[in-house]
Parts: C-alpha cells; sequence; structure tokens
C-alpha cells in the first residue's frame, strides 16, 4: 500500500471527475464540497468511465444508463453487487495523492490533461 502521487490539482481535468489510471486500473477522483474522494472509474455495468458522468447530491450518475455511485462509499443504487471500490484522497502542497491498496505501483501513470490519452468510452 503507498500514497501515489497523482498531479497538480490546477493542472488536472475534471468533467466532473478526473480519470488517472495505475497500472492497468483507472480510478477517478472528484471533488466534493468538503473533501476529495476517488472511486474506481469503469462503471461496472457496461464500463463507462464514471469521471465522465453527473455529480447529484454526492453521487455520480453514469452517462450511459444513469447508475448512480455514493463518492464517499461506492454504493450503487441499483444493488450492493455493483459496488465501486474507493480510495482515500489527500492533497499535499497543492497536489493529489491516492491511496492505493494494492503493492506499491512501479510506474504510477497520471494522464496528462493535455494529452489525449484518457481512458476510451465504454461499450454503448
Ligand atoms: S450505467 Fe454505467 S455503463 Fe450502464
Amino acid at each position: 500500500m503507498s500514497w501515489v502521487d497523482v498531479g497538480r490539482i490546477d493542472e488536472l481535468k475534471f468533467t466532473p471527475g478526473s480519470p488517472f489510471r495505475i497500472g492497468d486500473h483507472w480510478i477517478a477522483i472528484f471533488r466534493l464540497d468538503d473533501a476529495w474522494v476517488a472511486i474506481d472509474n469503469n462503471c461496472p455495468h457496461a464500463s463507462a468511465p464514471l469521471c465522465d458522468g453527473t455529480v447529484l447530491d454526492g453521487k455520480v450518475v453514469c452517462y450511459l444508463h444513469c447508475w448512480e455511485f455514493d463518492l464517499r462509499t461506492g454504493a450503487c443504487d441499483v444493488g450492493p453487487q455493483w459496488n465501486v471500490q474507493t480510495y482515500p484522497v489527500r492533497e499535499v502542497d497543492g497536489r493529489l495523492q491516492v491511496h492505493w491498496p494494492g503493492p506499491n505501483p512501479v510506474d504510477p501513470n497520471p494522464v496528462d490533461p493535455n494529452a489525449d490519452d484518457r481512458q476510451p468510452d465504454g461499450d454503448q
């Protein structure tokens, strides 16, 4: 387990979530009124990127079929078998770090907000 640096807050792109990957795992960070939160970016229904959903009342609504996920708990409104993983986030000197529960990543690979290498859309 380790804190993985995601990047400078003012350089990350939020739509409304900001996607990044650790190895082959995609995570999305969101800003709520009083906290940063992070969840798995792949919607468990059909893999749409949750970073591009709509945030309402502390939940992200997937843009493909409107399933909702609580950004603090990962709970899915359709049923607990569809919950997504959440990750602690901390802000350090204007940068965001996510607590990664797996082995230390050899090559954490934050997304360059200016590059066109964001996670592709899920199946439709
Ligand atoms: S609800 Fe997210 S892909 Fe269907």
